[in-house]
């Protein structure tokens, strides 16, 4: 027989579960599986310790069981006493509904320690819980800005939110296609082609092509209103553009490139990286297609006024319908977008398509997702838009946000000065780069805190201070327990001793590390990155406590060796899930 303690160490989570499974499945008459389904890991209680795992009795036992007049704490307190505690579990008690288990202290230290070092960066995505969520490929687009115009605050939140869902969806398995679609098209490149003749300079379009175009864009707009020749000119650009005219089309080529490397840059200092940068402009002849394969089913409509409308309604009494022809014959943005959608399954064969932007597209992509499906494009029902709420107030000293780079920079630039009126920070190789790191987390932290659809004011103080529930928080958290890399003598993760590791600070912070998948697939039902963030601040505080409590200088060696080997651990997890959330942990500030 394989030793026992060998299979707890391979699957902890299993394991700990799975000798409390056995006997109640024997008891209940269900299988371990079923009843596995209905234990959870409790959550830590400031003041007091709690139990580690709970089963649910309601979620277990329906009313055709033979107890059904008891109350659900009743069959929870009978349940529990037909339980024996065993080599695993060492109490046994009924709490609210639900029978309570403890495991042996020093097993919990011991499994949970050795699953963080076994697993590394993998800790806790492996686990029975997770495994039974489909895998496949994922495309998840985002950020998606329009070149030539602002990026607002809600392209910010996209691209942060957006990258979040893509390492969740890759962390378990999926294979990820980061997808930035770009508004590369339309009327702003008619009047773009008119006014960079008239306000363009060639040399400062090289060195900084977004703000001058940018520039450009505004002034030719200004330009335009009062200037009835100069709409027209543009409306003949376009015109030469959509005809694919060579020398308008270069034009606007060399706008997009120089557009996207600037991008690339931007979306760097963030961590952040595209498989493809997309965009409208490809699917402006895949649109006559779409509009043919509408025709053909007999669902497009002409109107009156040219127009070409396809109806959305639920009862398909045109109570809403959707326009995806102009009367000239040119596409719109919806159509352009049921075509991308048709042309990425084509190319991908995804098995889901995840689109973020701010709520006030919803509607756009409930109509999408029903042309789809009025096309018969059966991939619809697995395409999700991630809408969020709007954030007012984010200025930079500059004024309004008009560049992804000017909230990077104001976040930086505040945070050093925040470094430098501390003493602690000094010493620093770049003290820039630290800044940029703090400062995004902060950025990140602030926008994921709340519900995604919850409007919320930005308050660049309230974002940047190093207490509370901040990034600063987290990045100070992690950076002080990798600064005790350096007491270690030689760093050996395997041999320590567990009766060093009893206390209570440790202990509610293994118990919490047993909560991870939980959480991950939390975060996978409804994408909410909340859930994740007040983890990750549960394990901040829990960590500080324990940093604290447990001192590693001045121990005795055995002692010493142990605490390193549990904070090596939690940094280790701390760091990889708050890369997951985009964060890039500071080992130093
Ligand atoms: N460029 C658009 C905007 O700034 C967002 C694009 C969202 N994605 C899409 N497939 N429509 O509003």
């Amino acid at each position: 027989m394989v030793p026992l303690t060998f299979l707890w160490i391979t699957f902890y989570n299993l394991h700990f579960i799975g000798q409390c499974t056995l006997q109640v499945s024997r008891i209940v008459g269900l299988p371990s599986e079923t009843v596995a389904q209905s234990i959870r890991a409790v959550p830590v209680h400031r003041k007091h310790e709690s139990p580690d795992f709970q089963l649910f009795v309601n979620s277990l036992l329906d009313d055709s069981h033979a107890d059904a007049n008891s109350t659900v704490q009743e069959k929870a307190q009978k349940l529990a006493s037909k339980l024996n505690c065993d080599t695993v579990i060492s109490e046994i008690g009924a709490d609210r509904g639900s029978v309570t288990f403890k495991v042996h202290r020093d097993l919990l230290t011991k499994t949970v320690l050795q699953k963080i070092t076994q697993d590394g960066p993998r800790f806790g995505l492996n686990t029975d819980l997770l495994s039974r969520i489909p895998k496949g490929k994922t495309i998840v687009e985002f950020s998606s800005p329009n070149i030539a115009k602002k990026f607002h605050v809600g392209h910010l939140r996209s691209t942060i939110i957006g990258n979040y869902i893509a390492n969740l969806k890759e962390a378990i398995g999926n294979e990820v296609i980061r997808i930035n679609y770009l508004g590369d098209w339309g009327l702003q490149f008619g009047l773009l082609g008119t006014g960079f003749s008239k306000f363009g300079s060639e040399k400062e379009l090289r060195d900084n092509p977004l703000e001058h175009l940018f520039n450009v864009y505004v002034k030719i707009n200004e330009a335009a209103e009062q200037d009835e020749n100069l709409r027209s000119s543009a409306m003949e650009f376009l015109r030469r553009l959509e005809g694919g005219e060579a020398q308008a089309v270069s034009l606007w080529t060399h706008f997009r490139e120089l557009s996207i490397q600037e991008y690339a840059k931007i979306y760097k200092r963030l961590g952040i990286h595209f498989e493809e940068y997309s965009g409208e402009s490809f699917y402006r002849e895949k649109s006559q297609h779409v509009l043919q394969m509408l025709r053909n089913r007999g669902v497009l409509k002409e109107m009156e006024n040219g127009t070409g409308v396809v109806d959305v309604s639920e009862g398909q009494d045109m109570s809403t319908y959707k326009t995806v022809v102009r009367s000239d014959g040119t596409s719109l943005y919806i159509t352009r977008d049921v075509a991308a959608a048709i042309d990425r399954k084509e190319k991908y064969d995804f098995d889901e398509m995840i689109y973020v932007t701010d709520k006030s597209q919803q509607t756009h992509f409930q109509h999408l997702f029903k042309i789809l499906e009025i096309l018969g494009e059966k991939h619809s029902i697995r395409c999700h838009h991630v809408p969020f709420g709007r954030v007012q107030g984010m200025k930079t000293r500059k004024g309004d946000v008009i560049f992804l780079e000017d909230v990077l920079d104001e976040a930086r630039t505040r945070m050093l000065q925040n470094m430098a009126a501390t003493s602690t920070s000094k010493d620093l190789e770049d003290p820039a780069r630290t800044a940029e790191k703090i400062g995004a987390a902060a950025l990140i932290v602030q926008d994921f805190k709340g519900p995604l659809m919850s409007d919320y004011h930005f308050d660049w103080d309230r974002a940047l201070q190093s207490f509370g529930d901040t990034g600063v928080f987290l990045q100070y958290t992690h950076a002080r327990l990798h600064s005790l890399q350096g007491l270690w003598e030689t760093k050996d993760l395997t041999d320590f001793n567990i009766s060093c590791l009893q206390e209570p600070s440790v202990i509610s912070t293994l118990q919490h590390l047993l909560r991870y998948d939980e959480v991950i697939l939390q975060c996978l039902d409804d994408y909410q990155p909340r859930y994740l963030v007040n983890y990750l601040m549960g394990l901040g505080h829990l960590a500080n406590v324990a940093h604290l409590a447990l001192p590693v200088k001045g121990s005795t060696p055995d002692v010493a060796q142990a605490r390193l080997l549990f904070f090596n651990n939690v940094q280790m997890v701390l760091a990889n899930t708050m890369k997951l959330l985009g964060i890039t942990p500071v080992t130093n500030m």
